[in-house]
């Protein structure tokens, strides 16, 4: 019998993990290789460029190698600025990660909305797009946070974060012009939901916090809906690019069902 074709699920570090979860709850069967572009983490400290050079080569390989039934990009970052590169070049059904501002339109009572991302995504044109169609009546205030995604890389770790920390990124939101305002957070990065307990627990406002996953999880069902998966789903595997600290990650991952790890 030929070898099950996975799901590819991949962002530039642990983020996408929030984004695995939902697809494993709906997708028992498919076997799922997670790759962390570790070697080329952080995302969302560089130059459009530089990602824009790097994913979808790395994608190209990517796929090559495994063959996926399906890739997802389950980073904000890599999605806002190649998707549609990737799109074109690969021979396969991509799903992209993008802000959940539509949803956070549609909840706001204010018609103010935060969005947390990276600094990478909160300056794309793509992000400008979604509020020109979903949010024109509301203010939409952007915010990228670095450190935010460091938090969640440390919490897969083990390690945990102060609460001052997360209070006072909230607080640079808060503090924009019509921050005062927002009743709704938009989670523009896969790493940040993995983090939400803690952003709500620090949060001084009754804030609610939005992001794509459940969307995301739902398309790629829907468009693997006549997959036959195997009857045994062989063990879920995720790949590191860079070598440095992966066994810091393996108590993590294994929350998350995953434990194969290695380096690619
Ligand atoms: N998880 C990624 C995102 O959704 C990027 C984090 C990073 O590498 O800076 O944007």
């Amino acid at each position: 019998m030929s070898k099950p074709r996975p799901i590819l699920i991949f962002d530039s570090g642990v983020g996408g993990l929030s984004v695995l979860r939902p697809i494993r709850a709906l997708l028992p069967a498919a076997p799922i290789v997670y790759v962390a572009d570790s070697a080329g983490y952080p995302y969302g400290t560089k130059a459009t460029s530089e990602i824009e050079a790097r994913v979808p080569a790395l994608l190209g390989r990517l796929g090559e190698r495994f063959d996926p039934e399906l890739i997802v990009i389950a980073c904000n970052t890599a999605s806002t600025i190649a998707l549609d590169a990737v799109r074109a070049a690969l021979d396969v059904p991509i799903v992209g990660t993008v802000p959940a501002i539509k949803p956070a339109a549609a909840l706001s009572r204010t018609r103010s909305i935060g969005v947390l991302g990276t600094e990478a995504t909160v300056r794309q044109p793509y992000v400008d797009r979604l509020t020109e169609q979903f949010a024109a009546d509301c203010t939409v205030i952007r915010h990228g946070s670095a450190e935010l995604v460091e938090l969640a890389e440390a919490k897969l770790r083990g390690e945990v974060g102060e609460s001052e920390r997360y209070r006072q990124i909230l607080g640079e939101l808060f503090v924009k012009p019509g921050g005062q305002d927002i009743d709704t957070i938009v989670l523009a990065c896969t790493h940040f939901p993995l983090v939400q307990d803690e952003l709500e627990a620090a949060s001084r406002r009754a804030i609610q916090f939005v992001d794509g996953k459940e969307g995301i999880a739902r398309r790629t069902a829907w468009l693997l809906r006549d997959t036959l998966w195997p009857e045994e789903r062989p063990e879920d595997l995720a790949l590191f690019t860079g070598a440095t600290g992966i066994h810091h990650y393996r108590e993590g991952l294994a929350r998350y069902g995953i434990t194969r790890v290695e380096k690619l």
